[in-house]
């Protein structure tokens, strides 16, 4: 089976906001996340991803629980380790939800959910999660400790964090993607899902799709920005097709 599509659609959000943050009770609030989730569905998502932060800076508690209640696939919430976000979680019911830093202490140095020094901060809310048949993923830099830790944590599942592969060119994005691949075979071996996602779009996704055991891809703004030019269902089926290729 090809590597499967979850869309990210904070930034479509982040147009609204951009003109009715301070407005939200306008007639004309666009663009609609929700319809901009519907369309990937229709473009061949498998999942709609939408982060729920702590500053609301995009997507707002009402897209959430619209979201739940209208896609037809699944969602991923993507949320930092924060009392009042969990407890949104809990009753917003996802089928999965993506830990993610949610300040700057809790980050790794190439900017994944440090799960090595966070651990036991991060176990109450797995284990809530878990008790309330939410699948958990963790945001991890490709490092074996940040994987050893997942193990321990016990988590199903892992996204490994391809910003630095993004980042990087020449000899810099072969090691980026040597590291991935490693991690890849760690988090498999281990029995936990392999995800990726951050900063991916059209033209460097290729490399990324040999990695081993691959499940999902979580990509937002790269389709975003090609949904200016051809909508969002058109983006979705484009990136679909390179995943299939
Ligand atoms: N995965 C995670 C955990 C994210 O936080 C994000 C958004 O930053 C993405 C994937 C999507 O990243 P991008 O918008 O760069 O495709």
């Amino acid at each position: 089976m090809s590597v499967q599509l979850g869309v990210n659609i904070d930034h479509v959000a982040t147009v609204r906001q951009a003109r009715y943050e301070r407005n939200s009770g306008s007639i004309n609030v666009e663009p609609d996340p929700l319809d901009a989730a519907l369309a990937a569905e229709r473009g061949g998502a498998v999942g709609i991803t939408a982060h729920l932060r702590q500053d609301r800076r995009h997507i707002i508690d009402d897209d959430i629980f619209r979201l739940k209640d209208a896609i037809s696939t699944k969602l991923n919430l993507e949320m930092g380790n924060t009392p009042e976000i969990v407890e949104i979680a809990l009753r917003v019911l996802p089928a999965d939800v993506c830990l993610v830093p949610e300040s700057r202490e809790e980050v790794t140095t190439e900017g994944g959910l440090d799960c090595v020094t966070f651990g036991a901060s991060l176990e109450p809310t797995i284990t809530a999660m878990r008790e309330a048949g939410i699948r958990v993923s963790l945001f991890i830099d490709p490092e074996p400790n940040q994987i050893e830790a997942a193990r321990s944590l016990g988590v199903p599942v892992v996204e490994l964090h391809t910003g630095a592969y993004a980042e990087a060119t020449g000899p810099a994005r072969e090691r980026e993607l040597a590291r991935l691949y490693e991690a890849a075979c760690l988090a498999s071996e281990a029995g936990i899902q392999v995800n990726a996602g951050h900063g991916l779009n059209y033209t460097n996704i290729a490399p990324i799709l040999t990695l081993p055991k691959l499940v999902e891809l979580n990509i937002g703004h790269s389709i975003v920005s090609r949904a200016v030019f051809v909508g969002i269902e058109q983006a979705t089926r484009e990136m679909v097709a390179l995943l299939r290729s």
